[in-house]
């Protein structure tokens, strides 16, 4: 293992449960957890609340500005009451809000401007440089750790990861449709894979895992048992 604390990457299609593996490795090893999506989100929100969309155009320079003037800052905070590390923007707690279809709709269209790629990609290497992490996204293993010490490609049947999701929200109590889901699914998967900067794909030496008919205890367990390998 190069880093005496690991760098671990996740990285797969939307909704496959990538944030659920990473938070269970992150716990059994005592690593921390950075869920990048989360960012991405977070900006996305940005974009909603301060009218930077319209007609499905994201204005670029209000929002670029907005960057340079300190005015888009993300953060994470443990919760110990729900045991969850929670995101922030501008100080204000957004976990819940980032989650809706409203800003999943927008987040891959967000996710694709260079500048804002390049903002959020800066801060994950920040934060995961000391090692002991565990990162999930689209191109964690591929651009902004590409010498992690384990990497996973993790992925799922489409219908089955959208009928997750859709559980997920409806649990939450959101007004959402199955085929709601499995729409914003499939778009994000193709905007997210044919964008032109740092698209989501399996990096060379990512190991794939499929969880399609997996549990998640049986996957976590396979995933201790790879980071186990690296020492
Ligand atoms: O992991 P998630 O579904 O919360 O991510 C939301 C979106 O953010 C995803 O559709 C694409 C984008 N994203 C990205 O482009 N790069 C990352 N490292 C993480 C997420």
């Amino acid at each position: 293992m190069k880093n005496k604390k690991p760098i671990i990457a996740i990285d797969g299609h939307s909704s496959c449960g990538k944030s659920t593996l990473a938070k269970g490795l992150a716990k059994h090893f005592k690593y921390k957890y950075i869920d990048t999506g989360a960012m991405y989100r977070a900006v996305t929100l940005y974009v909603i609340e301060n009218m930077l969309f319209r007609k499905k155009n994201i204005d670029e320079i209000k929002l670029k500005n907005a960057f340079e003037n300190g005015d888009v800052k993300i953060g994470f905070q443990y919760n110990p009451k729900t045991l969850k590390s929670e995101t922030f923007l501008n100080g204000k707690n957004i976990e819940n809000k980032i989650r809706g279809l409203e800003v999943s709709n927008l987040v891959s269209p967000v996710a694709v401007i260079p500048f804002v790629r390049h903002e959020l990609v800066s801060l994950q290497r920040e934060m995961g440089k000391e090692g002991g992490i565990v990162m999930d996204g689209r191109d964690i293993g591929t651009n902004v750790f590409p010498n992690a010490d384990l990497k996973i490609f993790l992925t799922a049947d489409a219908k089955i990861r959208a009928q997750r999701r859709y559980k997920e929200l409806k649990d939450n109590g959101q007004d959402v449709s199955f085929d709601e889901v499995l729409k914003n699914v499939t778009e994000r998967d193709k905007i997210d894979s044919t964008r032109k900067t740092n698209p989501l794909k399996q990096a060379k030496d990512a190991v794939l895992l499929d969880n399609s008919h997996v549990s998640i205890d049986e996957q976590l367990k396979n995933a201790i048992n790879l980071v186990e390998s690296l020492t």
